[in-house]
């Protein structure tokens, strides 16, 4: 099975928990582009739909969809979200498309998280994939001095401004042992919007689609 048809199921897979008068949160990627193609499946059941980014409210509408913001919506009863890394107690990377602070926000508006990814994501430590960090523009030289003082590789997405105005700083190179720890560390830094680790607010659920089919965990 190629990446994009184990994403197509990760996708189908995660419908189970959309039940009926439900509120859903909308992620951003390919992964979540392939659940937005499944979405009219289920449209009877959706009571409201928030979306992460511009880029899945666009194919949201296009698929018939009346997006809310978040503030319309008030709490949402699950959100589901793709992920770039994530380790079995479902601490995630998230943030390789550049919408990890609405990702942030709606993940911590929901009951309950949904994460669906292939088989390539899951890992035993974060720190792969390089860990995107959303900067206030005017603040970024500034955070990369404070980031090369613990000793980490900053490097500036080149030409990316995210839905925010902001820009994005990928650290790689990075070992993760701690993911609640260094991210509780670096939100600690005055300029610094986003940090995509998703420890303190993990998924409730991960859906791994592999060759044999989707598997479910749970933190
Ligand atoms: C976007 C994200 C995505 O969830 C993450 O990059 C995974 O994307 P894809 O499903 O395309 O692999 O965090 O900001």
């Amino acid at each position: 099975m190629d990446a994009t048809e184990k994403k197509r199921i990760a996708a189908e897979a995660s419908l189970q928990f959309i039940e009926p008068g439900m509120s859903l949160g909308v992620g951003t990627g390919s992964t979540v582009n392939c659940l937005i193609e499944l979405l009219p499946t289920v449209r009877d059941m959706i009571d409201g739909i928030v979306s992460s980014s511009r880029t899945s409210t666009k194919l949201l509408e296009d698929h018939g969809f009346e997006v809310q913001t978040l503030n319309e919506a008030g709490d949402l009863d699950v959100y589901i979200d793709g992920a770039d890394e994530s380790t079995k107690r479902l601490h995630l990377i998230k943030g390789g498309g550049g919408a990890l602070t609405r990702e942030k926000v709606l993940a911590g508006a929901s009951r309950r998280f949904v994460c669906i990814v292939d088989d390539s994501k899951l890992v035993g430590m974060l720190g792969e994939f390089p860990l995107p960090i959303e900067v206030l523009p005017m603040a970024q030289e500034f955070v990369s001095r404070q980031l090369l003082k613990l000793r980490v590789q900053p490097v500036w997405r080149e030409r990316f401004v995210t839905d925010n105005g902001n820009h994005i700083l990928d650290i790689h190179d990075m070992q993760i042992p701690n993911p609640v720890e260094l991210e509780n560390r670096l939100n600690q830094i005055p300029g610094i919007v986003t940090v995509g680790l998703f420890a303190q607010r993990p998924a409730d659920i991960l859906l791994v689609a592999s060759d044999d089919g989707v598997r479910e965990m749970r933190a």
